[in-house]
């Protein structure tokens, strides 16, 4: 086998399927496997080497899924483990690998474990797999110390018999304590279930928080929230150094398989602790979010690169990029909006969002225009390119959806002190047929009737027993998605959708058939331009096959960019001579 065979996650362009809003085969409303499964010749087409699936199994929805009830099965609404080993079949017969969600931090409060938790009562080893303390003041009325959850309010929740135990995210969602037995080996048989089943690599949800210590000093001194990502090994509950004796465990169970199995954590830690999570001996791979994170400035973007670049190398890993997820909110709208600079990254679309979108105005020409030369820029790049489903259709966030129709936790709380709308308006159901709709009298972000059509999110798929009458989107699809569903892009040959299949395909052909990962940043002298212009200007030249040279330029700033002499393979807007501002190219040269 191929070295690239076995490391193919280290440049592997992997698609992002939140399974509730990717299709729905049965038409309940809900996305499904089989709409995956009916989903991968679109897939296969687009040129993505992997799917990542977001949580499948079963859960009450408290947190999108990420709230398990049963790691070792699939939501009966979304499902059965057959329909996944289909799934697994189909993909890997388009040399599609499968990688799957696994969120060992936290279980659903209806997990097993938990549900056992609450029946054996205080001081019992059942409640040793979570985190339960009792109580502060004279009737143990108040929480052990004043931690706040990510989504809000306190960290600790009190049970019927007066303990409290701790949840870093939502109430359902009750935070393990890896220093029991138990606890390990429930996963260490989960990753072995999948790993069987023909998975080909795991998303490790909040990877730096499972390893915490609570016993060094006296909770009630621990008062203040600790930060995420602080990189002090103070820090009781984020990215111990403890953390990494159980990822060079799962190393070991990796390492049973052939090829070994890897695994990408999202670890939201400083970049130097990041090479940890990724070591040949650990995961394998870690997510650098510092493009989705960044807004529309070169600076931010070139240094986003140097230390995603830096971090690989002291890993021995590979960079991941990402410019979008289902936890942010769309890129297209990110960088159609005001670009201010912020304390906080994404608080002004956040603000934005929380006001439905009514306060700032969204330049959606401007925003498709950036995420084309975005793409272009991320995807010439070394390592692993991460795509959220729909970015390939130019969806913008969904920033109207009506309050009584939100489905995240973090809408319902106050997260960080600041009140927020959540990440519903990255998740809504994908739009596949503009025609399945009636023409909408005004796209002026009126929502669509989902009790006749969904524009093709339900759609019967071979073999499928269909509901009656097919339900409502679970989140509710604006009418302008029309504009981007899969089958008008298709036919239109300058759509963001035969972008990313021209993109990705170039990728394979050009660089990552030649399985040299080296970069070499092209500056003013490079580009003939002055010192000034070439800070509003990322260029970077890579080895490509037979062997050329592949050049992708981007230009932020507002002088035309004079090209050098070579080949134009691909550019994001159409070319007048020289490069225009929030536009790339790609060049061959040599
Ligand atoms: C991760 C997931 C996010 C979830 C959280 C708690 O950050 O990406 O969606 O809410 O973990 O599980």
């Amino acid at each position: 086998m191929a070295i690239n065979a076995i490391e193919w996650w280290k440049q592997a362009v992997v698609y992002q399927v939140y399974p509730r809003s990717f299709r729905d085969a049965d038409g309940d409303g809900l996305g499904d496997i089989r709409g995956v499964t009916a989903g991968i010749d679109y897939l296969a087409e687009l040129g993505i080497d992997a799917i990542w699936l977001s949580p499948f199994y079963p859960s009450e929805l408290a947190d999108g899924g990420y709230d398990v009830i049963d790691y070792r099965a699939v939501d009966p609404r979304l499902g059965t483990l057959d329909d996944f080993d289909e799934l697994i079949a189909a993909a890997h017969a388009h040399y599609i690998r499968v990688i799957v969600d696994i969120v060992p931090n936290h279980t659903s409060n209806k997990h097993r474990f938990f549900q056992a938790a609450l029946a054996a009562g205080p001081g019992s080893s059942e409640r040793e797999r979570y985190i339960f303390r009792p109580g502060r003041g004279e009737h143990g009325e108040l929480p052990p110390n004043g931690w706040m959850s990510c989504f809000g309010g306190s960290a600790w929740e009190r049970v019927e018999d007066g303990e409290w135990y701790l949840h870093l995210f939502a109430a359902e969602q009750p935070d393990l304590n890896w220093q029991h037995p138990d606890v390990r080996e429930e996963f260490e048989r989960t990753l072995r279930f999948w790993c069987d089943r023909g998975v080909d690599g795991f998303r490790v949800d909040v990877a730096h928080a499972l390893a915490k210590d609570l016993t060094s000093r006296p909770l009630d001194e621990l008062d203040q929230a600790p930060k995420q990502g602080s990189g002090n090994a103070d820090n009781p509950l984020w990215d111990r150094p403890e953390v990494h004796e159980i990822y060079r465990s799962w190393r070991r169970i990796f390492n049973e398989y052939e090829p070994p199995r890897f695994a990408v954590a999202e670890a939201w830690v400083t970049p130097d602790h990041q090479r940890l999570y990724a070591s040949p001996d650990e995961l394998g791979q870690v997510f650098n979010f510092e493009f989705a994170k960044a807004d529309w400035y070169a600076a931010d973007f070139r240094r986003a690169i140097e230390e995603g670049l830096a971090c690989a190398e002291d890993s021995g890993s590979t960079s991941t990029w990402v410019l979008s997820n289902h936890d942010v909110p769309r890129h297209a709208t990110r960088y159609g909006l005001p670009q201010v600079k912020a304390k906080v990254h994404h608080q002004f679309v956040n603000d934005w969002l929380l006001r439905d979108g009514a306060t700032y105005t969204e330049d959606r020409a401007l925003g498709t225009k950036r995420a084309r030369a975005a793409l272009l820029m991320e995807m010439a790049l070394p390592g692993s390119a991460y795509i959220y489903q729909g970015e390939e259709l130019g969806l913008f966030e969904v920033a109207n959806i009506p309050w009584d129709r939100l489905e995240d936790p973090q809408a319902r709380r106050t997260c960080h002190g600041d009140a927020l709308k959540g990440r519903d308006g990255c998740r809504v159901p994908l739009p596949w047929v503009a025609s399945d709709m009636p023409a909408p009298a005004a796209w002026d972000g009126s929502f669509g009737d989902g009790d006749t059509a969904s524009f093709g999110f339900s759609a019967p798929a071979t073999g499928v027993a269909r509901a009656d009458k097919t339900a409502a989107p679970h989140l509710p699809q604006p009418l302008w998605f029309v504009e981007h569903a899969v089958d008008r892009l298709d036919a239109e040959p300058g759509s963001m959708l035969n972008l990313y299949r021209r993109i990705l395909a170039l990728r394979h052909e050009l660089l990552t058939s030649t399985g040299d990962t080296s970069l070499t940043w092209w500056g003013a002298d490079e580009l003939g331009i002055s010192a000034e212009q070439a800070l509003e200007v990322i260029a970077y030249a890579r080895p490509a096959a037979g062997g050329k040279t592949l050049v992708s330029i981007t230009n932020f700033g507002a002088h035309e960019l004079a090209l050098p002499d070579g080949e134009v393979l691909v550019s994001s807007e159409p070319l007048t001579g020289a490069l225009g501002q929030d536009a790339s190219v790609w060049m061959l040269l040599g």
